[in-house]
């Protein structure tokens, strides 16, 4: 057992419980009927004892009517639970990938993130909703047929636990390959998830070729895998409960027979005889349901153990007022003998870089394609660590700041922006707190976005299918986003490719315009840019090249140097 599965339980602890009491006294219920044949053919049949049918009828109907009720408070409570469950763990989930490092998302893609919402936490959902409480009621019925079989012959017992542990051992041999098969099925599953996010999203494969390569891409192998791993986990699955199975009926034909001994020299009534082997019998069901329970388990376990590796990425530091106040005005972002190469990469992409960026000037960074300027604004930004140096805000170390901290003085606009379905001002004032409508009129304008309006609710148009946005009207929008954020620092990551020079220049003067509160730095090959930029730096071959320093801070003073 999976220690951290019962840990969602315990805040529902009263509730669990509850269902746990009921399922005893449903299963204590249930083992009345058997008893019963044993009172019509022994009493009433054979012992012509007629005036017991009335109390006979009616005690199945109180019975039966009392198990029913039950089972619906019972199953009313499990979902109320599951559904709790599901909603935590969904809400665990969400909190985590807004604060998760961005490198897990880049690598993982969405696809990877749709997987672990649609499918993983489904999975996971069943355990609490059908795998705990069915294998509890499982535990119970083989316990009380168990105990009632004892009282009746110890040989029969004797037998039924022989039966039991065969199935055990019979089982145990299988659950090696179906766990490793649903670990598989899950994992492939997820990459057919993703691969379907990524073509829907527009993807390259699709684009890049035609119909007839499309067919041939091995990408297709991706859709397929699935089924050969399901249906060698169906087979072996089948194998092991059908041979369980086969060694239950046998033993229900050896029980038979031995009880049918026992009647013949008077040893045990019909009646007895036929309650026991309905109790026997009533074992089989559960146990071969407990196997079944099991695979399903494995299962489950294969998609908790794919939330738990996201939900256990380190954190980081709490809220702490020192640092609240050390960021009400930062005057630089200096990083210091920064390195770094993606994991899995030997060779290190980013070498030994230092730069500086000042509040009140615009910073470029430039570099030709693939040099590794996107990398360098995911480790400024706090997304990713570096291999080796530290980065600063003033004197603080980004890593020492926590997430929400970071998050509200930093904003990055991202080289390819992407908007979620809401509203324009929805998506301009995300997560971003007191801006007015009348600010949001003013950046679009100031940025050229006048295009809002030609839809007819203007900035309340939804961004959806029916709206396409090109790709320069996207980043002018994703800047709107950033600018209206008020953070200190602004990382912008090529906000200017693609658009005219009109554009490109309204921009940048917009930049130079708002740049005296910020510290702004911009990643771009532009060479209108560096007309613009104050400090001027070049990616080379993974080192970073300080270039010149703009008319503005030439006379600026010197920049606060970090503390080692
Ligand atoms: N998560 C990652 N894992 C492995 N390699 C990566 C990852 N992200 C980027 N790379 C590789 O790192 C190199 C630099 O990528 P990056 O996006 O930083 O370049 P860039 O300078 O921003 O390029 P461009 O100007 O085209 O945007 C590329 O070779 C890229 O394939
Ligand atoms: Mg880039």
């Amino acid at each position: 057992m999976n220690k951290g599965i019962l840990a969602p339980l315990k805040k529902y602890i009263g509730m669990f419980s509850a269902t746990i009491l009921i399922t005893l006294v449903i299963v204590l219920l249930q083992a009345y009927f058997p008893y019963i044949n044993k009172i019509i053919v022994d009493d009433i049949v054979t012992n012509k004892n007629y005036s017991l049918i009335n109390s006979v009828i009616i005690s199945i109907i109180i019975v039966a009517l009392f198990m029913c009720i039950l089972d619906v408070i019972k199953r009313w409570l499990i979902t109320n639970m599951a559904e709790n469950i599901q909603k935590n763990l969904k809400e665990e989930l969400l909190s985590h990938l807004r604060k998760k490092p961005f490198e897990y998302q880049v690598k993982k893609s969405d696809g990877y993130l749709v997987s672990y919402f649609q499918s993983d936490i489904t999975l996971i959902a069943l355990i609490y909703r059908d795998i705990f409480p069915i294998t509890i009621q499982i535990f119970f019925q083989i316990f009380i047929s168990l105990t009632i079989i004892i009282s009746v012959n110890v040989k029969i017992l004797l037998m039924g636990i022989l039966i039991i542990c065969l199935n055990v051992i019979i089982t145990k041999s299988f659950s090696h390959k179906i766990k490793d098969f649903s670990t598989r099925y899950q994992h492939e599953n997820a990459e057919v998830h993703r691969f379907l996010t990524d073509t829907l999203k527009g993807s390259k494969e699709i684009l890049n070729s035609n119909a007839e390569e499309w067919e041939k891409t091995k990408n297709r192998n991706v859709l397929k895998k699935p089924i050969s791993t399901s249906l060698a986990l169906t087979k072996i699955s089948a194998l092991s409960l059908n041979i369980n199975l086969f060694i239950y009926w046998l033993s229900f034909a050896m029980i038979t027979y031995f009880g049918l001994g026992l009647v013949r020299k008077g040893e045990m009534s019909i009646g007895v005889l036929i309650a026991t082997t309905t109790y026997f019998m009533s074992l089989l069901s559960p146990v071969l349901l407990l196997f079944e329970m099991n695979i399903e388990y494995k299962k489950a376990l294969g998609g908790w153990k794919r939330v738990r590796e996201l939900i256990s990425q380190k954190e980081r530091p709490e809220k702490n007022k020192t640092i609240n106040e050390s960021l009400k005005e930062i005057s630089s972002c200096n990083v210091l003998d920064v390195s770094y190469a993606h994991s899995g990469l030997t060779k290190k992409l980013l070498n030994n870089i230092n730069f500086s960026a000042a509040r009140g000037e615009l910073t470029l960074i430039k570099g030709v394609s693939g040099e590794g300027k996107s990398t360098l604004v995911q480790l400024v930004a706090g997304f990713v660590s570096p291999t080796v140096g530290k980065i600063f805000l003033d004197d603080l170390l980004i890593d020492d700041i926590p997430d929400t901290e970071l998050r509200k003085h930093m904003k990055v606009m991202f080289q390819d922006p992407d908007f979620f379905v809401g509203t324009i001002a929805d998506n301009l004032t995300f997560n971003k707190e007191n801006i007015t409508e009348e600010e949001i009129h003013h950046i679009l304008s100031c940025l050229n976005c006048e295009f809002i309006y030609q839809y007819s609710d203007g900035i309340h148009s939804i961004l959806d299918e029916n709206i396409r946005l090109s790709g320069g009207q996207k980043k002018r929008l994703a800047l709107a986003r950033t600018i209206l954020s008020k953070s200190q620092v602004l990382i912008l990551d090529e906000p200017t490719s693609g658009l005219d020079m009109e554009n490109e220049q309204n921009i940048l003067n917009y930049l130079s315009e708002i740049k005296e509160q910020r510290i702004i730095i911009i990643i771009s090959h532009s060479s209108l840019a560096e007309n613009y930029a104050d400090r001027k730096y070049e990616l080379n071959h993974g080192k970073l090249e300080f270039q010149t320093l703009g008319g503005d801070s030439l006379a600026r003073s010197n920049l606060s140097k970090p503390r080692d």
